[in-house]
């Protein structure tokens, strides 16, 4: 079988990668040639684990290339993906320029039957979209299908996620479509991984409704552990006793500095701009939204009062350091798209706060958004060296298991915003530090 992947950004790499490493013959297109001439080079844009050595003994193996020829690749595969970006316009919804640019392309090659997958995030009524363009530049005589098969990847895990999918949804309105797809998905079939077969608009709604769904569960916990803080209850106590509940599954009830990465925010606004050209206001999406940027200022309100200074004065962290230990909106990546980082720093720099940080690898994509406003750090030790608080931003596991009475003995005062609750409240009194978390009193 094989395969064409329009997109090599973070979904069209790793399913083409992994297609490659299930059996398929892949082809993966960009218009970026300096992108596909460093993929040919075996460099890989991109940090996911495990992705590299699955590209690397593919290439080898000759079932994945790297290409800037759209017209040759779509010619030569029955299946083509269109995994390319649907960034968010100023009023939430999604930009589809690039989606509809291949999909005239796609039609302008179309030299037999052929299934167009979107993979991209699109909205709802996108797949129909698509439908009409290629029908429109190919003419009416022209045999094919469109399909939605909506990824639903995690940053850092995408390669498990990929291989292990808790389902696979395939929105078609072809049996020869499904048919094609399940092959697609063999090696996933065979290791009986659960399918849904909807149509198009069904499929494209799974998405935004799971995705907006996790976003709201974290804002709910995000909001019951702001509760436990005031009422002096224990919110991982409380998230545990709830996820026992099979209903409500412990998934995803982990309290923080609010959600965020290049997927709940983008989708949680595309959904409330969907349900909004329907005319249904999404009361529930749209405060989710809200909430979730609140969480972020919250957070500088908790490390405020840490301090004891007034979190409302505009020189509030006025001769105070601040040290930073993670960047990134979630360990194992070096992604910084909306991470609650990024209005956390900037308004302690905008309150004359200094920051000094450190993330593993995050650093080069922050100094891009930073800039000179802060100070970036070796290590965590460097970053705690004369600050007056910590602030555990991401929970990389290497913050985990951190000298603490080394980092003590480093700072200048001993104030501790544990942002992502890694650390035990007791423990951390104990040994001195004025500690703070997020919904543990
Ligand atoms: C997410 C979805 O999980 C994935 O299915 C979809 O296809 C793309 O979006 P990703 O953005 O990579 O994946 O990250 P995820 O691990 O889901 O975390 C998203 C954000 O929620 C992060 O900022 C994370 O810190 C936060 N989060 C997650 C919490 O604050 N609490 C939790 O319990 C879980």
């Amino acid at each position: 079988m094989r395969v064409a992947v329009i997109g090599t950004g973070y979904v069209g790499l790793v399913t083409g990668s992994c297609l490659a490493e299930y059996g398929m013959y892949v082809t993966c297109v960009d218009i970026d040639k300096e992108k596909i001439d460093k993929l040919n080079n075996g460099e890989i844009p991109i940090y996911e684990p495990g992705l590299e050595p699955i590209i690397e003994k593919n290439v080898k193996e000759e079932r994945l290339k790297f290409t800037t020829d759209i017209d040759e690749t779509i010619k030569n595969n029955l299946v083509v993906f269109i995994a390319v970006g649907t960034p968010p316009k100023e009023n939430g919804s999604a930009d589809l320029t690039f989606v509809e640019n291949v999909a005239r392309k796609i039609a302008e090659n179309l030299n037999g039957y052929k299934v167009v997958v979107d993979k991209s995030t699109v909205p709802v009524g996108t797949g129909q979209h698509v439908k009409n363009i290629i029908r429109d530049v190919a003419g009416e005589n022209k045999r094919f299908d469109v399909v939605s098969n909506p990824e639903f990847l995690r940053e850092g895990a995408a390669v498990h996620d990929f291989m292990k999918p808790d389902r696979i949804v395939i929105g078609a309105e072809s049996e020869e479509a499904v048919a094609i797809m399940k092959d697609v998905y063999s090696a996933h079939y065979l290791n009986e991984a659960p399918f849904v077969i909807t149509n198009i608009e069904t499929a494209e709604m799974i998405k935004y409704a799971s995705n907006a769904f996790l976003a709201l569960k974290i804002t709910y916990i995000n909001e019951i552990a702001n509760l436990c803080d005031l009422a002096g209850a224990d919110v991982h106590k409380v998230a545990k006793a709830m996820g026992m509940d099979g209903r409500i599954s412990p998934k995803f009830l982990h309290p923080g500095p609010g959600y965020g990465g290049s997927c709940f925010p983008k989708d949680t606004q595309a959904l409330a701009y969907i349900a909004k050209e329907y005319g249904y206001d999404f009361n529930l999406i749209n405060t989710t939204i809200k909430v979730n940027e609140q969480q972020k200022f919250k957070m500088v309100e908790k490390i405020a009062q840490l301090l004891e200074v007034d979190h409302t004065k505009e020189n509030a962290f006025e001769n105070l350091t601040i040290g930073v230990l993670g960047l990134s909106f979630k360990p194992n990546t070096d992604d910084m798209r909306e991470s609650p980082s990024i209005t956390i720093i900037n308004e302690i720099v905008s309150k004359k706060g200094k920051i000094k940080a450190f993330d593993p690898i995050a650093t080069d994509n922050a100094k891009k958004i930073f800039g000179n406003s802060i100070n970036y750090c070796e290590d965590e030790y460097s970053a705690v060296e004369g600050a007056d608080c910590l602030v555990i931003l991401t929970e990389w596991n290497q913050f985990r298991k951190l000298d603490m009475q080394r980092i003590k003995n480093l700072m200048k005062k001993h104030y501790l915003a544990d942002l992502r609750n890694i650390y035990e409240p007791e423990k951390m009194h104990k040994l001195g530090f004025k500690y703070t978390s997020v919904g543990r009193g």
